[in-house]
């Protein structure tokens, strides 16, 4: 383990000495580790400086979405979509994330009934009645990362469908209740996981979500199936994302091998998804992208 002296200026930053800025609250995790417990590096740990631009890239992500919220509709082709991602982006002086990410083609994720996520923007796909779409912006500001989604419902969506969308966002609420420091990643996982299996969903395993901010998708991995008390302690700095992918049938998914990204239910079921950038403060969470 590095040893830091404890008069020597904080890691954080702060310019503070070590002992009088984040010595105890390493010395509690460390405790916490002791007993077992995965918990984060200082990487994971964002300063007040670097939050506060993080947030400056999350207002132009919900800026993006917002518009979408205007204007999506029946008839709209999902590259229409990212036309209006790309453009509305730009107008910020910001990048969206997606473009040239692992090789993804296009400038947001558009998922539509069946796909889970990573859904590919096409002049081909043409929104219909009744059909449930996830449209997932990322955003780079001046170097900082904002990623969120929102489900929207076009025209007469079934009850059936309605209802997958609306108990996946309330798990996603559930899960952030359970965002506070000292607890753990488990914590929000089973109180998404429980609401979904109360209603007969199941959550995507394989899929999960990520730390984010100074980069796409940083450490840790977050899953939405872990129990109470498991996975990484949360402690305040730390920023990630709550985006369950709720199945109406089987959790498994398949990729498709033509394109490489989009990700459907394996019995053709539909899925939702809402996505949540959170950071994990010194009394609770704050909202950083939603
Ligand atoms: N926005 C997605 C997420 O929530 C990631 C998409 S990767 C991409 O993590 F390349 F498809 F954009
Ligand atoms: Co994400």
């Amino acid at each position: 383990m590095h040893i830091i002296n404890r008069n020597s200026p904080c890691w954080c930053g702060s310019g503070l000495k070590y002992k009088k800025c984040h010595y105890d609250f390493d010395q509690k995790i460390a405790s916490i580790q002791y007993r077992g417990h995965l918990v984060p590096d200082h990487s994971m740990i964002k300063t007040p400086a670097q939050i506060a631009a993080i947030r400056e890239s999350a207002k132009v992500n919900i800026a993006v979405l917002d518009y979408v919220a205007e204007h999506i509709r029946a008839g709209v082709a999902t590259e229409e979509i990212d036309e209006w991602v790309a453009k509305e982006t730009a107008r910020y002086g910001a990048i969206p994330a997606p473009l040239g990410y692992e090789g993804f083609p296009k400038n947001v994720c558009t998922s539509i009934n069946e796909v889970v996520c990573h859904g590919i923007p096409s002049p081909n796909r043409v929104l219909k009645d009744g059909d449930i779409i996830n449209v997932d912006c990322s955003t780079i500001l001046n170097g900082y990362f904002s990623d969120s989604s929102r489900m929207f419902m076009i025209g007469n969506v079934s009850e059936e469908n309605r209802k997958l969308v609306e108990v996946t966002r309330e798990s996603m609420y559930l899960g952030l209740e359970q965002v506070k420091p000292w607890g753990f990643l488990g914590d929000m996982a089973q109180a998404v996981n429980d609401h979904a299996k109360a209603n007969g969903y199941q959550v995507v395993r394989d899929i999960g979500g990520h730390g984010v901010g100074l980069e796409f998708h940083e450490d840790p991995w977050v899953s939405y199936v872990s129990s109470r008390g498991e996975d990484m302690l949360m402690v305040p700095g730390m920023m990630f994302t709550i985006e369950p992918m709720i199945n109406m049938g089987t959790w498994e998914v398949v990729i498709d091998d033509e394109d490489g990204w989009t990700v459907t239910t394996a019995d053709g079921k539909p899925s939702a998804q809402w996505e949540i950038q959170v950071l994990v403060t010194e009394t609770g969470h704050e909202i950083i992208s939603y």
